[in-house]
């Protein structure tokens, strides 16, 4: 598995760390949540898939650290949309200081990584970049209006993934290709957009245990369904008012059983599953037609890293 080991030491040789240019505590702030840990997901795929296109990694750095930075400034930004007060096991930036300080910050990684990117001149990808952080934007805002709405259905749920998750990772996929000189980026865009899609319905099922320090449930206390709660409400209609009182801010109790919600967890999984087939079958089409057949294992337990939070708990 040398590409495997390969890939891990690009992860880990990838430098976050903010310039302290600051007079006030901000880059240190950030690079203290950078040091707090987080999957690098964002930038294992990048240079996964710059593998499969056949670029030296270098060629990614500025591109995988500008993602996996996007990513943290979105956190930083999430955190006090729902008013979090834990990520990776640490006090979040709004918990720890205040809002103010995190939008700041937020705001701070972004303008230096757009910078970063201006500079190394590849205008496209600096459009990208900045289209990533519109629907970031987007799919939050469409989210936080969502709370509103009386009926919720999963075609929402899927629009608002695709734009607050998919959208980075879709770069993720994307930005190799182009640099490797390719013009129709539409295969990588899909498979960018559903991964994020599998990404975030992980997440959802990782909502519904005590983890990284935060209380279950929180994204229906915060007045939102996801894919495990809109799952609990199509295997079981009865739950629909109870379910929609507690999203409402009407009701504080949970109307489901234990058996009931473990069984929308694992009908969620199930649907993470069959999707991952479909990417998977998308990235050996893809790498078989460029002789890299083996970088598949190597995307298969990339996806598995998505399971690996919540596995224990459905005890696989
Ligand atoms: C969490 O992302 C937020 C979502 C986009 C669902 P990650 O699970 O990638 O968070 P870290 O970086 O590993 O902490
Ligand atoms: C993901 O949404 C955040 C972004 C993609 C910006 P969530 O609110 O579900 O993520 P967590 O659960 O706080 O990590
Ligand atoms: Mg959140
Ligand atoms: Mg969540």
């Amino acid at each position: 598995m040398i590409k495997l080991l390969e890939l891990k030491a690009n992860v880990d040789e990838l430098k976050l760390n903010m310039a302290d240019t600051t007079i006030s505590a901000l880059s240190h702030e950030i690079d203290e949540l950078v040091q707090a840990g987080g999957k690098k997901f964002r930038p294992g795929l990048m240079f996964l898939v710059g593998k499969v296109f056949g670029l030296p990694s270098a060629s990614l750095e500025i591109y995988a650290r500008a993602a996996e930075l996007t990513h943290l400034a979105s956190l930083i930004h999430d955190d006090v949309i729902d008013e979090s007060d834990k990520r990776r096991n640490h006090a979040t930036l709004n918990a720890l200081r205040d809002n103010t300080t995190a939008i700041l910050a937020g705001d701070y990684v972004l303008a230096t990584i757009m910078g970063e990117l201006a500079g190394a001149g590849n205008n496209e990808l600096l459009i990208d970049l900045t289209q990533c952080i519109k629907d970031l934007a987007d799919g939050e805002w469409l989210q936080y209006d969502l709370k509103a709405k009386t009926h919720v259905r999963v075609e929402d749920l899927e629009l608002i993934c695709i734009k607050k998750t998919g959208s980075l990772i879709r770069f993720c996929c994307t930005t190799p290709a182009k640099l490797a000189g390719h013009k129709d980026i539409t295969t990588m865009a899909t498979l960018g957009e559903r991964i994020g899609l599998v990404f975030q319905m992980a997440d959802d099922i990782v909502d519904g245990f005590n983890q990284s320090g935060r209380p279950a449930f929180q994204d229906l206390i915060n007045g939102q369904l996801n894919y495990v709660t809109l799952k609990l409400i199509e295997i079981y209609p009865d739950l629909y008012r109870p379910i929609y009182a507690v999203k409402n801010g009407e009701s504080k109790i949970f109307p489901w059983t234990e058996a009931q919600y473990l069984e929308a967890t694992r009908a969620v999984h199930e649907g993470i599953n069959r999707e991952k087939d479909r990417l998977v079958a998308i990235f050996r089409a893809l790498c078989e037609a460029r002789g890299e057949a083996d970088l598949v294992e190597v995307f298969e337990m990339t996806l598995s890293k998505i399971q690996a939070n919540y596995a224990p708990q459905l005890g696989l």
